[in-house]
């Protein structure tokens, strides 16, 4: 495997997606046996599945909560925080995932741009609350502030990604952005690459197979998560301690 280079003082970008979670033992959607092979995204994923049938939708959601907090982030998760801890403000980690291993391995400086299975808000008086402090075995939860259905906290289908401007100026200023684990089909997170490509950026690829978008990739490298981002965090952080 040839690791990429990088320098001192390179802006890193790094967007996630399932397949980092893979090795935790976390399905990833678009793989054979993957999420979307078993449920229909627009009853599971989109405002309108929630509004025809929000039991459903609950326990989709609830199920993947659960399962999240019964598995440990993998070296892969471990390896990204560990490249935070060198480039400390020169580093930004964009996850579409929502199991929250990136926060478990320890990572801060992190967008979870799909939202989290960890909060869940109120479909009246939008207050967020954690589903630690909601009773959640309701088949559709009540506010604990007016009583009226909860939603999970995460972002469907048709709506707006969080804290997007925030990502697209450290897209305007990376020098290196790296993809992992994405399959390059969901947008906006699928046109990060090409943003940060035509603002200069060196564009890296992680992933077990060439993701739709593999034409924005300067540097691909074909592997497990798990396996590639140990070795390469190690070499890249060895350039500045
Ligand atoms: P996908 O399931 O579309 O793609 C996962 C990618 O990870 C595939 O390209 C796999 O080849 C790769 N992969 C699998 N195991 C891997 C491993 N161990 N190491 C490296 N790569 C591996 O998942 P996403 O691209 O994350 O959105 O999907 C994007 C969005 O689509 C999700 O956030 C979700 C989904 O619908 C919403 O629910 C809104």
């Amino acid at each position: 495997m040839t690791i990429p280079e990088i320098r001192k003082d390179d802006y890193i970008v790094i967007l996630t997606g399932a397949g980092i979670s893979a090795e935790s033992g976390i399905k990833t959607f678009r793989d054979s046996d993957g999420l979307w092979e078993n449920h229909r995204v627009e009853d599971v994923a989109t405002p309108e599945g929630f509004k025809r049938d929000p039991k459903l939708v609950w326990a989709f959601y609830k199920e993947r909560y659960h399962q999240s907090h019964s598995v440990e982030p993998n070296a892969g998760h471990y390896a990204l925080s560990k490249l935070e801890s060198a480039f400390k403000n020169k580093f930004l980690l964009v996850t579409q995932n929502v199991d929250g291993l990136h926060t478990r391995a320890g990572s801060k400086r992190v967008i979870e741009m799909h939202g989290t299975l960890n909060t869940c808000f109120c479909t009246r008086c939008g207050r967020n609350f954690t589903m630690r402090e909601v009773d959640i075995t309701p088949d559709i939860p009540p506010c604990l502030y007016c009583g009226k259905p909860l939603r999970p906290d995460i972002v469907w289908f048709g709506e707006m990604p969080y804290r997007m401007d925030e990502i697209v100026s450290k897209l305007n200023k990376a020098t290196v952005f790296m993809s992992i684990g994405t399959s390059g089909n969901v947008y906006p997170a699928a046109n990060f690459i090409a943003i940060a490509r035509s603002n200069g950026a060196r564009t890296i690829g992680v992933n077990l197979q060439e993701p739709e978008n593999s034409t924005h990739i300067d540097e691909f490298i074909q592997g497990k998560a798990g396996d590639v981002l140990p070795k390469l965090v190690d070499k890249w952080i060895s350039v500045v301690s």
